[in-house]
């Protein structure tokens, strides 16, 4: 006699339809990577070091590969590195060559980082034929348009997204003096913006700025964002760094920040976050957290009271970001573990999610879980 087949499974595979029917959601197991986590709210991405992306650093780059869908140019891409020469032989495309390569071959979204700025600018871009006075405003502008039709357009359709103008503002609001504005005058902005876009139209091109939640510089910047777009400029993002502390900005001031820019239409992005352990501090709280930091200078890792307040942060600010994460499409970090921060500076700083032996911190593991399901 056949052993009907149905009479003795169906119990067994209505009892496994069940038990996946009935997981309860505290059980649901959240994305192990960064990417997987928020990838129905916005890309997050990473920025790298010539080691990373050639593979020197093979955990840096297995890190960058495994958590990240977006990668950001620390300084390859920037006028020192790219042309530290004048005229056309005075480029040197190797590295951002590899930069770009690395982010295509692991699908990565690329941006471009920066185009003008007023460091990392080598001296001759201002200098007239004398060596020693400024050059005038048609050579100037000549210069910027030479270097952003050949690089925007060496990278056509692969940098998706370029910073055009970095950090023109001061903390008042008003034009850096740099020798941008000295030189050109205030249209350097839009210049540069123009060029760019005449290079690849198809590019998205960010102005990118610290402390914009200080809401006297954002007023500035909110100003400046307005007379492009009434002057037809095409700026279609801005780039709110978020070098931030453990208690500035507040979590109310980020959110007004990010409401603020995204009523002006244009993407809302983080691009350079990380938070400084190690810096001033108003709150007496916190100074007692920076204290014992600075006090043993994270020789020994992360006191056992700063990695909470670590975590916390960061889950503070990923829960407005996810509050906007209609207005914002990118959030990037300043570097891919602790020991690769620019924040170091002499010191041992602790301010991203994985430690100098490229593990995840708690920070990581409070991220993850600021996710929505
Ligand atoms: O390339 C030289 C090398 O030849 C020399 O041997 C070495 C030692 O002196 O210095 C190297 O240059 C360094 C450069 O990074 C490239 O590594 C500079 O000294 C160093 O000052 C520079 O720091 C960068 C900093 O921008 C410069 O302002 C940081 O890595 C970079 O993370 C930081 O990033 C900026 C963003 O681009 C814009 N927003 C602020 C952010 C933090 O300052």
């Amino acid at each position: 006699m056949k052993f009907p087949f149905s009479a003795f499974c169906f119990p067994f595979l209505a009892a496994l339809l069940l038990a996946g029917c009935t997981t309860r959601p505290e059980q649901e197991v959240k994305p192990a990577t960064l990417k997987d986590a928020f990838k129905h709210d916005f890309l997050i991405g990473v920025a790298v070091n010539q080691r990373q992306f050639t593979g020197a650093d093979t955990n840096g780059a297995a890190l960058v590969r495994r958590q990240f869908n977006s990668i950001s140019p620390e300084n390859v891409l920037k006028w020192e590195a790219i042309q530290p020469r004048p005229g056309a032989g005075g480029y040197n495309f190797a590295p951002g060559d590899r930069y770009v390569e690395f982010g295509e071959t692991n699908g990565m979204y690329i941006i471009g980082h920066t185009l003008v700025w007023h460091s990392q600018t080598p001296a001759w871009v201002f200098l007239a034929a004398d060596g020693t006075n400024y050059c005038d405003r048609e050579t100037l502008l000549k210069r910027m348009r030479d270097h952003i039709q050949t690089v925007v357009g060496r990278y056509k359709g692969r940098i998706k997204c370029w910073d055009v103008v970095n950090e023109a503002l001061q903390d008042n609001g008003e034009l850096r003096p740099s020798p941008w504005l000295k030189i050109i005058g205030e249209d350097y902005i839009a210049k540069a913006f123009q060029y760019a876009h005449e290079a690849d139209p198809d590019a998205v091109l960010r102005y990118n700025d610290y402390s914009l939640e200080n809401e006297t510089k954002r007023k500035g910047a909110i100003a400046l964002i307005k007379k492009l777009q009434a002057g037809g400029v095409p700026v279609t993002a801005v780039g709110l760094q978020d070098h931030v502390k453990l208690d500035w900005p507040t979590i109310e001031q980020e959110d007004a920040t990010i409401s603020d820019f995204a009523r002006l239409g244009v993407k809302v992005m983080i691009t350079e976050l990380d938070v400084d352990l190690l810096s001033r501090s108003r709150s007496a709280d916190i100074a007692e957290v920076r204290k014992q930091a600075a006090s043993n200078n994270f020789t020994n890792g992360l006191p056992d009271t700063v990695q909470p307040a670590l975590a916390k942060r960061y889950a503070d600010l990923f829960s407005v970001f996810l509050k906007h994460r209609h207005d914002i499409t990118l959030v990037t970090f300043w570097g891919v573990t602790d020991g690769d921060s620019w924040l170091n500076r002499g010191r041992l700083n602790q301010p991203l999610l994985f430690d100098r032996q490229w593990q995840p911190k708690p920070a990581f593991d409070a991220v993850i879980q600021s996710a929505q399901p």
